[in-house]
């Protein structure tokens, strides 16, 4: 056989494999499971409160042909994203992993060749960026005064030291913490656009009302990706959408029909959800059931110390905890893993698996829309164990 170009195993699900064993190994030794308090699914008690305020419209597409360019509500989706810049287009796609993999696609008909992924970022778009021949470079946010900011110096050395025609990815909020780029960093991107850089900002997890886009939106060369479902923890009723300037239009229409094919009347009655009166009536519900969660965990995290730490003013349900005294790397050890899930009865994601950079120390993700007793108790033994480490 020849020898594989190209990846063939991804790093990333290998390293959750290992952690799933590691909770079978648990749950056969103690006769139950270790509570997962970073897992994507929301807790039961947060489904039973929330899921009274959602109101889903049916698609009354059954059996005609979807074509994601001719839903004719493009416009309405991206008003109801932010104002964007008046030349925009969408594409509406099922998941924003397809978003992931058509962006890079946009890029290399550029003649992108380089991609500088800032990270944390969400894993698939590295493979994607392989299949489209991008050579990609990882740059780390730097977190300061419990803040994140983009490191420009670095950015720009990145830009002068390859002839190559690069590109900028950047995800929107900084994945998994609910922290978002402030003013002078978003002026930086607009300023790296006006030099002919192009930018991808994934923005599926962004809380509506909190894009980068709309600014950055003047700029032929911006690319935004959205899944608004996706901020108020809702996986299986949700759409993504590509907001791109108007030039593109035809390009992405075209091309749906290679990367997409038709749509659901499920993906429609997302969209549908999206644009009418329900979604944001939603959004308030999910967003009064965990502020107040984040407060307490907050107060839980800080009891413990300076050993631990957690953001400042982040927004929606995923935050991320950092233990910078212990070593980012033991994140990827399976020996501590064992300790940590044996000692606490908790599992985490680790913050290094989604590419957070190891300088950071040990950090992992909170889900807090998993808000329920067996969430506090897990939590607080895991604040308890790390302090004392
Ligand atoms: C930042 C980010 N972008 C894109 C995606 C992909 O979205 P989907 O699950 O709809 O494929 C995810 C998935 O969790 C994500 O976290």
């Amino acid at each position: 056989l020849p020898t594989p170009t190209s990846s063939t195993t991804i790093r990333e699900l290998e390293d959750l494999a290992i952690l799933y064993r590691l909770v079978d190994e648990y749950q056969s030794r103690y006769g139950a499971a270790p509570y997962n308090i970073s897992h994507w699914d929301p807790s039961g008690e947060t489904l039973s409160t929330v899921l009274k305020a959602l109101r889903l419209p049916q698609s009354p597409l059954v059996a005609p042909y979807i074509y994601p360019g001719h839903l004719g509500i493009q416009q309405d989706i991206v008003r109801r994203l932010g104002t964007f810049a008046a030349e925009q287009s969408c594409l509406v796609v099922p998941t924003g992993t397809n978003a992931i993999l058509f962006a890079t696609w946009w890029l290399k008909t550029l003649g992108c060749t380089h991609l500088l992924v800032v990270c944390p970022a969400y894993f698939p778009a590295f493979y994607a960026a392989e299949i489209m021949d991008l050579r990609c470079t990882k740059l780390y946010m730097r977190r300061e005064n419990r803040s994140w900011l983009l490191p420009k110096d670095q950015i720009l050395a990145a830009i002068r030291k390859t002839p190559l025609e690069i590109a900028i990815w950047i995800t929107n909020p900084i994945y998994c913490t609910g922290k978002y780029f402030d003013t002078a960093d978003v002026e930086f991107l607009k300023s790296l656009l006006d030099r002919r850089i192009a930018i991808v900002a994934d923005e599926c997890l962004c809380a509506v009302g909190h894009e980068v886009g709309p600014n950055l939106s003047d700029s032929d060369l911006f690319l935004g990706l959205y899944s608004p479902h996706k901020s108020v923890c809702l996986n299986a009723v949700k759409f993504a959408a590509m907001v791109f300037d108007v030039r593109y239009r035809q390009l992405f229409t075209d091309w749906a029909d290679v990367f997409v094919g038709g749509l659901a009347a499920s993906t429609h009655s997302a969209v549908l959800h999206f644009i009418g009166d329900n979604f944001s009536h939603f959004q308030h519900a999910f967003t009064d059931r965990i502020n107040p969660v984040r407060t307490a965990v907050a107060q839980i995290v800080r009891d413990c110390g300076t050993s631990l730490d957690i953001d400042d003013g982040s927004i929606g349900h995923l935050i991320t905890c950092y233990a910078p005294r212990i070593r980012g790397d033991a994140g990827d050890q399976p020996t501590f893993l064992r300790e940590f899930i044996s000692e606490t009865g908790a599992v985490v994601i680790p913050g290094i698996r989604n590419h957070f950079s190891p300088e950071l120390g040990f950090t992992f993700r909170l889900n807090l829309a998993r808000a329920c007793p067996q969430f506090y108790s897990a939590l607080h033994r895991t604040v308890e164990y790390l302090s004392r480490r």
